[in-house]
């Protein structure tokens, strides 16, 4: 999936033959809203997401969810959005499916807020749970790189299809993309099944299991 510049659209047009206002932001030596994102420190950062209005979500959800765990986890788990309980509560994975989330955590000696930090891709709940959409995630995905990059986790767990697809640029089915280590940001990417889907599709339970002991080993292989 091709990941737009959105925030390049909302430069002011100009009409045909009037003078332009010169190349580029950064030729011009300004700053780009990526650039200033990517130079923010946490509590900046957290700031500036929950004062974000940049794209269309936030006129229709209740409040921004940042995400939950502490700034030097080890483990980074990567979902879609934020639904209903998360957009209520203000923290990812919260509803039936962040229960299974937590249990598959316990399973590997891992706890939310301790050495796993949960994010989503998007921080603001799509109306209606409906998928997010691209200039949506484009005007979200600096957050998240910016979280990766302050938080420096040894591994990205991504969560389900949206995330897995989004944070890979790839339209590739998760089961031909697990069981190997990719890379985001630089940092490397095991993928899984979300846990949402996890719970309407039991037997799957084991693949995801398989999963979590591959990206343990990977974790354990870095040293
Ligand atoms: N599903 C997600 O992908 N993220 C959440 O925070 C909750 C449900």
């Amino acid at each position: 999936m091709g990941l737009s510049p959105v925030w390049r659209l909302r430069r002011p047009a100009v009409a045909p033959g009037q003078a332009s206002d010169g190349p580029d932001p950064q030729e011009r030596g300004e700053a780009t809203r990526d650039g200033v994102i990517s130079s923010l420190g946490w509590d900046a950062l957290k700031s500036r997401v929950a004062n974000c209005t940049d794209c269309k979500l936030r006129a229709g959800c209740t409040q921004t969810v940042f995400g939950v765990g502490g700034e030097r986890a080890q483990w980074m788990l990567i979902g879609e959005a934020p639904g209903a309980d998360e957009d209520r509560l203000g923290e990812p994975f919260v509803g039936q499916a962040g229960k299974l989330l937590d249990n598959m955590l316990a399973a590997i000696g891992l706890r939310r807020g301790e050495n796993a930090y949960i994010a989503n891709v998007l921080k603001c709940r799509p109306p209606g749970n409906r998928n997010p959409e691209p200039d949506e995630v484009a005007a979200c995905s600096p957050y998240l790189r910016r979280q990766i990059a302050v938080i420096q986790p040894k591994l990205i767990l991504a969560l389900g299809r949206f995330a897995v697809q989004t944070l890979l640029e790839t339209d590739a089915s998760i089961g031909s993309l697990r069981g190997r280590t990719h890379s985001y940001a630089g940092v490397p990417l095991v993928v899984t099944y979300h846990p949402a889907y996890l719970l309407r599709n039991p037997p799957d339970k084991a693949k995801a299991w398989a999963d979590l002991r591959f990206a343990m080993q990977t974790v354990a292989s870095l040293g």
